[in-house]
């Protein structure tokens, strides 16, 4: 019993630290595996950047997507469930993340996840193919330029 107190108290304090030092991975370094991403790049957003499609995407991102637990309702990744996650969710808010990545590898990982993080496959749990465009559409806009 004193063992398991202790190693409980060590994996409390393990969880305390990792959350203290909680980083967002590397942006630099593309989540979709090389033989998937030129067909990942070249899927086309089919949901124009309208301000009615933006709202849309922005009901979906913090309604039934439930993608403001992670990401936060400013896009920063500071979301009540971001907190405990390492690495932390993306930060929609840095401009050099928008130039890094193309939607279709934002949605790539919208339906497969990015391993070893907390952003799991949500296409066909929490939202459809095309609430994932509007989504992503809607993430967009938090790079400042809308
Ligand atoms: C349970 C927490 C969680 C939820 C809910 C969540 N995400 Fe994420 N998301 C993450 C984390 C963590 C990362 C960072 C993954 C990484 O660094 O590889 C991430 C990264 C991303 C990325 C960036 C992928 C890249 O190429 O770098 C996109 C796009 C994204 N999320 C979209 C969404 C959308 C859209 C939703 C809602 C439908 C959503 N996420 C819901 C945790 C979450």
């Amino acid at each position: 019993m004193g063992y398991f107190r202790s190693g409980m108290l060590v994996l409390s304090v393990c969880a305390f630290i990792g959350a203290a030092y909680a980083e967002e991975k590397d942006i630099t370094v593309p989540r979709v595996p090389g033989d998937q991403r030129a067909a990942a790049k070249a899927m086309k957003n089919p949901i124009a950047k309208t301000p009615e499609n933006i709202a849309k995407g922005k009901a979906i991102f913090e309604g039934k997507g439930t993608c403001f637990n992670c990401h936060g309702l400013s896009g920063k990744g500071d979301g009540p469930a971001g907190a405990i996650l390492n690495p932390t969710p993306r930060n929609f808010t840095n401009p050099k993340f928008h130039k890094l990545r193309t939607d279709g590898e934002m949605f790539w990982v919208i339906k497969n996840g990015s391993a070893g993080t907390g952003m799991v496959p949500l296409i066909g749990t929490a939202v459809t193919e095309e609430e994932a465009w509007y989504a992503i559409t809607y993430e967009r806009t938090f790079d400042g330029k809308q």
